[in-house]
């Protein structure tokens, strides 16, 4: 199974990407992910992505596929889940034949969908752990004890340096102009499945599950 998760910033992708590494066995591939490991090795990649992605654009389209076109040669035959790619197009297309190449094909596309307004919250209250990525949220996800990672016990957080008010606007605008039409796209290829983003992850999550058990089921 190749699954792409489609949405806006602070839509859940990586969240729910992380509940089916750890339910369902798939490996995630996350491009902001990779990217932000380049910043923080101080990569020529990295310097390069870090002043794009503080101002909220994209990393334009042929680096991000190298890099993706690498990860999907390594992982050979496994099942994976996109988070942040394909975001344009030209990505889209590309993706295809990195696919085909490989004599695969991508088996579900799903939406998450969420209103502006909640974006805008969840990206401006998301703090990570530092040690295993663990996602919170000072709405909505927090700690059980304060200050300590649930999973891993670590006391160091970090916030996104393009996680402010001001650039999430860019970021939005962004998506709606390069990543949302890929929603018609692949509408027309059939592959599209939509999920209500808006409620709990736990909910979410099983709406995607049904989703990906119809596809196991289809196939026999
Ligand atoms: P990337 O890291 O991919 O950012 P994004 O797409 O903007 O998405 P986010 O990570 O902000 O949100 P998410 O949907 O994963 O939400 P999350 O689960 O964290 O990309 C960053 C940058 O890198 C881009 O702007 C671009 O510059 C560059 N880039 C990356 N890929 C690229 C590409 N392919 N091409 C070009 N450039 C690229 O959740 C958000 C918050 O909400 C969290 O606090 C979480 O706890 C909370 N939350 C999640 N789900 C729920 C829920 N159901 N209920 C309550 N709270 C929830």
């Amino acid at each position: 199974m190749s699954i792409i998760l489609l949405g806006p910033p602070g839509a859940g992708k990586g969240t729910q990407a992380k509940l089916l590494v750890d339910r369902r066995g798939y490996i995630q591939l996350s491009t902001g992910d990779m990217l932000r490991n380049a910043v923080s090795e101080g990569s020529d990649l990295g310097k390069k992505a870090r002043e794009i992605m503080d101002k909220g654009e994209f990393v334009p389209d042929d680096i991000m596929v190298g890099i993706i076109s690498e990860k999907i040669q390594k992982i050979g035959d496994s099942k994976f889940i996109l988070d942040g790619f394909p975001r344009t197009e030209g990505q889209a297309i590309a993706l295809e034949e990195l696919l085909r190449l490989r004599s695969r094909s991508l088996s579900a596309v799903i939406e998450l969908r969420v209103d502006d307004d909640l974006l805008i919250k969840r990206v401006t209250g998301r703090f990570t752990c530092t040690e295993c990525g663990a996602v919170y949220n000072d709405n909505y996800v927090i700690p059980k004890v304060t200050g300590i990672c649930d999973f891993c016990g670590n006391t160091d957080f970090l916030r996104r340096s393009d996680d402010s008010r001001e650039v999430m606007k860019n970021r939005l605008d962004i998506y709606n102009k390069h990543t949302a039409p890929l929603l018609e796209y692949y509408k027309n290829k059939g592959l599209l499945r939509s999920v209500d983003g808006m409620s709990s992850s736990d909910e979410v999550e099983k709406q995607i599950s049904g989703i990906l058990d119809a596809k196991i089921a289809a196939k026999g």
